[in-house]
């Protein structure tokens, strides 16, 4: 089989397929590389998103939704707390996520669909999760606009994403990181060195802090407010549909 190309070079479904591709073939290292990559500090981003939802996923019967799930770690997280459904379009991705959850036998689902064109109806979710995943959708306002659609009112939605670095200083080291020394690490462990030099594209491609919070509000969310994460490695952003 060809490798995966960049998706960035291509727009619409041709980007869409190179995604899926590139999932495809570092799906067997994906979980690995995460975990080396930021030294373990994903799994800390992971539990803090669930604990920003906390207070909605107790709520009586409450069902999440982690879109763009991937190998599930998230999806997993939010097991602890309440029944979760997670979605991917990347069949090997979900194939080990589903190993994790059988061996978990936690309350989780994981499924096939499309962040753009998700197959539930509107309002059917307490709290719905994107982790790393918004990045990479064709349309980011379409995939946030897909999120609010299925958001019950009073629902809140968290979008964890890399994002820009504020402090001086570590910004420019933390950049040098990025660009450099992990394309090579990740290339070397995943075999696919096109996927670890898109990743650092693809946070520059991405809107900043502000832009993204700003978009959220233009497409309906309330009490939006994002948190820095490891100084700006990553950002969370939560916001509600209004009850
Ligand atoms: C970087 S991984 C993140 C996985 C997981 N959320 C995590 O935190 O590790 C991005 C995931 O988004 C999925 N993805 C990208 N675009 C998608 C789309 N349009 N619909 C569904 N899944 C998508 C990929 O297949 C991949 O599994």
């Amino acid at each position: 089989m060809t490798k995966a190309q960049n998706p960035l070079d291509v727009s619409g479904a041709e980007r869409a397929r190179r995604v899926q591709q590139m999932f495809s073939e570092i799906a067997p290292r994906y979980d690995l590389l995460n975990h080396v990559l930021s030294l373990n500090i994903d799994k800390r981003w992971r539990k803090f998103t669930v604990r920003k939802l906390h207070d909605v996923l107790v709520r009586p019967n409450a069902v999440a939704l982690d879109i763009c799930c991937g190998t599930g770690d998230l999806s997993l997280e939010l097991g602890r707390v309440t029944r979760t459904v997670g979605v991917d379009f990347c069949h090997p991705m979900l194939v080990h996520g589903l190993e994790k959850v059988k061996r978990s036998g936690l309350p989780v689902t994981l499924c096939a669909g499309d962040a753009l064109r998700l197959p539930f109806a509107d309002a059917e979710f307490d709290a719905i999760t994107i982790a790393f995943g918004l990045r990479n959708v064709t349309d980011v306002k379409r995939g946030l606009g897909e999120i609010y659609r299925l958001l019950k009112p009073g629902g809140r939605a968290a979008v964890l994403e890399f994002s820009q670095p504020v402090i001086p200083g570590f910004r420019q080291a933390f950049n040098w990181y990025f660009n450099h020394v992990l394309p090579r690490i990740g290339g070397w462990i995943s075999g696919s060195s096109m996927a670890y030099t898109y990743l650092p594209s693809s946070v520059q491609s991405f809107p900043n802090q502000k832009a993204l919070a700003e978009m959220m509000r233009s497409i309906g969310f309330a009490k939006v407010k994002y948190y820095n994460l490891s100084g700006g490695i990553a950002a969370l952003h939560v916001g509600e549909k209004q009850g």
